[in-house]
């Protein structure tokens, strides 16, 4: 019987995915919270066929040139913008990522954030557990309505997508900008297209849907939430440098957009010292949107058939980069 191939596992995924590298694969798996360092990452390259990384471990053309067996890189997430996917394709590398499991329940998180921030859960929550709930007051935390409001979309990919259904059972008027639009979206989920700094002036809830990309790195920056109308608040589900954290930060301080509801941040994690969490108009989560049962164990399955497809010389079920031919060793 030939060798089971080693592969790294760059954190412990849920059992349902592990347990089947573990049956097919001679598999390391880190077993700490934090991710392995750079050092850790680097002594295993030499002796591995595959890797299962995070959104946590940068996948980049030193690591892949320390890796000469390396014949699959399986993220464990839909974004990549931790791998250097040109690099990968340049060495024949096929890059896994999990895209569709998680879309449904990372829009029901972004909405959950849009009508946390809104309707101030967190700042309630706090205010109970501070003892000032003395009484029932007219003043009381008045947020923002979700209802009938408009919800602007910074990309219109699957979750956008799932965001824009949300927010129709909502009755709200959504908007979108997109690189690429949409029409038949439009006609079927009843929202429109506007250029984005339209869209940034007009709604009210603005939820941000992009990859995180060279041109998406900042772009809500001063100028950009300048646009926002002072009540408008700002949900971002998809990676924290898509907002420049000082502009926001002054955003936020000067009234300039109403309020903030991030699950990524910049940096990530975001220290507790950090001056964005002294503003009581933000609502931060650390990176969860994906994080229900059912998903975590659906993105562990699909990135064990893509690391199981990359092994043995097959086509990847979700890939970056299908032009790659997978290699059997
Ligand atoms: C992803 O998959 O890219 C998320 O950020 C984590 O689920």
């Amino acid at each position: 019987m030939p060798d089971k191939p080693k592969v790294f596992v760059t954190r412990i995924i849920p059992d349902a995915g592990l347990r089947l590298i573990r049956e097919r694969c001679e598999a390391d798996v880190w077993p700490d919270l934090n991710p392995p360092s750079r050092a850790e990452l680097m002594s295993r390259a030499g002796q591995i066929d595959g890797i299962v990384s995070l959104l946590t471990d940068g996948m980049d053309a030193e690591f892949m040139d320390a890796a000469p067996r390396l014949r699959v890189i399986s993220n464990y997430a839909v974004g990549y913008d931790n791998v250097d996917v040109p690099a990968a394709t340049q060495r024949g590398i096929p890059v896994g990522h999990t895209p569709g499991v998680l879309t449904e329940t990372t829009a029901d998180f972004a909405f959950t954030l849009l009508m946390a921030t809104a309707r101030m859960v967190v700042q309630g929550m706090d205010y109970v557990r501070a003892g000032k709930w003395t009484t029932w007051g007219p003043l009381l935390l008045l947020g923002q309505d979700v209802h009938h409001a408009a919800l602007g979309l910074v990309g219109l990919g699957r979750i956008g997508t799932e965001m824009a259904k949300r927010a129709k059972g909502f009755d709200m008027r959504v908007i979108y900008f997109d690189a690429f639009r949409q029409q038949d979206k439009e006609a079927e989920l009843g929202i429109e297209f506007l250029p984005l700094e339209d869209v940034l002036r007009q709604a009210d809830f603005v939820s941000l849907h992009t990859p995180l990309t060279p041109e998406t790195h900042h772009l809500m920056n001063a100028r950009t939430l300048a646009l926002m109308k002072p009540t408008a608040i700002l949900v971002n589900t998809s990676r924290g440098p898509v907002i420049d954290p000082d502009a926001l930060y002054d955003a936020l301080k000067s009234g300039a957009i109403g309020a903030a509801g991030l699950d990524v941040t910049e940096p990530e994690p975001l220290p507790a010292d950090h001056k964005l969490l002294t503003l009581d108009n933000l609502v931060v989560a650390p990176h969860i949107a994906s994080a229900s049962v059912a998903t975590r164990d659906a993105m562990a399955v699909l990135a064990a058939e893509n690391l199981f497809a990359g092994l043995e010389g097959r086509a990847l079920q979700a890939t970056p980069n299908p032009t790659v031919k997978p290699r059997f060793s």
